[in-house]
């Protein structure tokens, strides 16, 4: 099994919310996991383009079933989420979840190295309803974004040039927190 955390616009630190890729472990509202956090273990602030995974701290569970090797978890940037978002809309008539986006943006990139015979199961945990708006204001953005030839650089940082300081990812960051 794969799980995927949100590589947000890269993994350093305040920009991500992959936590087994720069996290360590520590405890965050009462619960001991792998945690987004300095030397000091105080807590990280996170970013990612979904608010449901724009969080510092990942379900024990998770911690357990990686830890024991069940899992193997990697990460998708916020541009990969927006683009697997677009895709599974397009040619399925789908609108994931931006969380659910992630796991699309894994699968579009690992399927081409897969067997034709393999099968590939996918568990959509959400709606892209509720997204639509988020989707539409970072998507917009996606060609300039390739142009420039940086994927993983800030579609947030895009935001800011066109909708000023107040769109900036520090304003959202502080709108969006939510475990
Ligand atoms: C659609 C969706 N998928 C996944 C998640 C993340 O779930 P979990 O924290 O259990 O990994 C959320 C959290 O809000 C969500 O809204």
């Amino acid at each position: 099994m794969v799980g995927v955390e949100a590589g947000g616009e890269g993994i350093v630190p305040g920009h991500h919310a992959a936590r087994f890729q720069g996290g360590r472990l520590g405890v965050l509202q009462g619960t001991r996991t792998y945690v987004l956090a300095d030397d000091d273990g105080q807590i990280l602030l996170t970013h990612s383009v979904s608010a449901g995974l724009d969080y510092a701290a990942v379900g024990p569970e998770h911690a357990r079933l990686r830890d024991r090797g069940r899992v193997q978890y990697v990460a998708a940037d916020d541009a990969a989420a927006l683009r697997a978002f677009r895709t599974l809309a397009e040619l399925e008539g789908i609108l994931p979840a931006l969380e659910s986006a992630h796991v699309i943006a894994h699968v579009i990139e690992a399927a081409p190295r897969m067997g034709r015979e393999e099968i590939v199961l996918v568990n959509l945990s959400g709606r892209g309803d509720k997204d639509v708006d988020q989707a539409t204001r970072f998507c917009e953005l996606l060609p300039a974004l390739a142009a420039r030839g940086d994927d993983a650089d800030a579609a947030g940082a895009l935001c800011a040039e066109r909708d000023g300081p107040a769109a900036s990812s520090g304003a959202k960051r502080g709108a969006d927190h939510r475990p």
